[in-house]
């Protein structure tokens, strides 16, 4: 996609941090922007403030994890614009805990979101996009979490490696068949946003405990690790700086931290010579 004036794009997780950011930079290209978040106020002030911008500015409430809302935003996105040429499969939460201590609620809101949701978008707008014929783009956020191992975050691995997956296929299959829709893999390290305080939006049906939010010592570690890396990250506009980049460019994947890359790198050559997943490997996430 290289023209975006006019054409009409939807966000989701729209009312903070990076899907802020995509929606503003949306507006600034002179896009139609429909903004999808399941936080109601935070929803509410965005659309306020991009409209205040100049931005044309449709906002949902949308649960990502549930197909009929996403249905609904598609619906009401084509009976208001009349059609999607750039969607952003971007909320996203997380819930740090061992592996073995994760609750069926911790795997259930995770995939939820950020599985169910990106699953969702493709199956909902990527039939209507076909149908247009025209020029579009697809852009899941995964994270550099979907491309290393190591101990940690690991339901959260387990969806963002999901959605490297269905990005990379979907990709491949669309080019199979000559579809004007390209697509791309969004796999940030730290971004400075509210993503640590993700449990704000989790439904109080899929809510642990107090008690157990404080069980394991190593959970705290790893929590407060990764606090440290997203408050020294990249700030969400430069993200999507690097977005808008690879859209325009046709590029699949982002990788917006290049001093990650060498942990890819070395988790590729793991699976290639065949040698054990290295605790080590956690880097960063040690501190
Ligand atoms: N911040 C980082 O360091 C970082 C790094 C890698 C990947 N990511 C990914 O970036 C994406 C955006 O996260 P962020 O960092 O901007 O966090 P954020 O918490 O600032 O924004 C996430 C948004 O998603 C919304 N959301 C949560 N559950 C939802 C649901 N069920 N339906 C619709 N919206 C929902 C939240 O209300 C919030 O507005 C996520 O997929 C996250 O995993 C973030």
């Amino acid at each position: 996609m290289k023209e975006f004036r006019d054409r009409v794009a939807v966000v989701t997780g729209a009312a903070s941090g990076i899907g802020y950011a995509l929606a503003e930079r949306c507006g600034q290209e002179g896009m139609k922007v429909v903004l999808a978040d399941v936080d109601q106020a935070a929803l509410r002030r965005t659309g306020q403030s991009l409209k205040d911008s100049g931005a044309t500015v449709l906002a949902v409430r949308t649960d990502v994890s549930k197909s009929e809302d996403v249905e609904s935003l598609a619906q009401r996105t084509l009976d208001v614009f009349g059609a999607v040429h750039l969607l952003f499969n971007n909320a996203g939460v997380d819930a740090r805990t061992t592996l073995w201590e994760a609750t069926l609620a911790d795997w259930q809101w995770v995939i939820g979101v950020n599985l169910w949701g990106v699953i969702h978008g493709v199956r909902t707008f990527v039939p209507i996009m076909l149908r247009q014929g025209d020029d579009c783009h697809v852009v899941n956020t995964s994270s550099i979490a979907g491309l290393i191992s190591g101990p940690g975050i690991g339901v959260y691995k387990v969806t963002k490696h999901g959605v490297v997956s269905l990005s990379e296929t979907l990709a491949c299959e669309l080019a199979a068949i000559d579809a004007k829709i390209k697509v791309s893999v969004l796999c940030p390290a730290g971004v400075n946003t509210k993503i640590m305080d993700a449990e704000r939006n989790r439904p109080r049906e899929l809510q642990n405990t107090a008690a157990y939010e404080t069980a394991h010592p190593a959970t705290i570690q790893i929590k407060e690790t990764l606090r440290q890396l997203v408050e020294a990250g990249l700030t969400p506009a430069e993200v999507a700086t690097k977005v808008f980049d690879a859209i325009r460019n046709e590029k699949f994947y982002i990788l917006t931290h290049a001093d990650w890359k060498p942990l890819v790198q070395k988790r590729m050559e793991d699976i290639l010579r065949e040698r054990n997943p290295d605790e080590a490997q956690v880097g960063p996430l040690k501190g």
